[in-house]
């Protein structure tokens, strides 16, 4: 069993949500800091919206549907994090904002939101896609290529839980594998 911190057992959990293990490479690869400006998009209930926005500038976080922004709103909310701006939208369609530092993408169908990401982002800026599914990296990659996206880079997390006992060390027989494919690339 893992042991989240304790904000994350607070959180309230609507549709899957982005688990601390792969929120961690998205801070550490993309270097999100006090000045930076990210647009994340869907929502869901806000996990990887919220650890954002406890280390950025302003996040601004787009979903569809109004139930997960309503419990994304409650996580905002008891974090008590202003700088959280929870959008009604669909990135497919539009992107508000101009000459942000980080798009994050976990959504279906997320390639189709790479044009609107690339004309969001500023010069060198990064773009985070987390996708369950090997097709949906091709995809992904793919349409990264022809946008002349740069530096672009797939990874998977995979936490060995280790059973540190007298009688032996190693790791568990269980633990949790394999959660999404991560890709980051940059605005060329
Ligand atoms: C798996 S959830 C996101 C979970 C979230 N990253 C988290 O850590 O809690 C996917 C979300 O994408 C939203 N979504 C799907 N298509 C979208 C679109 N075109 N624009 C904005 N949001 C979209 C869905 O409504 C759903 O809430």
């Amino acid at each position: 069993m893992f042991i989240y911190s304790k904000m994350y057992r607070k959180l309230k959990r609507g549709p899957q949500v982005i688990l601390p293990k792969d929120i961690g490479i998205i801070i550490a690869y993309t270097g999100v800091n006090k000045n930076s400006v990210v647009v994340d998009a869907g929502t869901g209930s806000g996990w990887l919206a919220v650890s954002l926005a406890r280390l950025a500038s302003t996040v601004y976080s787009y979903d569809l549907r109004d139930d997960f922004l309503a419990i994304a709103q409650k996580n905002k909310e008891m974090l008590g994090l202003d700088n959280l701006v929870l959008k009604k939208g669909d990135v497919t369609k539009n992107i508000d904002e101009k000459d942000v530092d980080l798009v994050t993408l976990d959504m279906p169908g997320s390639e189709k939101a790479l044009a609107k990401a690339k004309r969001a982002l500023r010069q060198e800026g990064m773009v985070v896609g987390y996708l369950p599914n090997a097709e949906q990296v091709q995809k992904f990659v793919s349409k990264l290529g022809s946008l002349k996206f740069t530096d672009t880079h797939t990874v998977e997390v995979i936490v060995r839980d280790i059973l540190v006992r007298k009688e032996g060390m190693r790791p568990t027989n269980t633990g949790l594998w394999h959660t999404a494919y991560l890709v980051f690339s940059r605005k060329g």
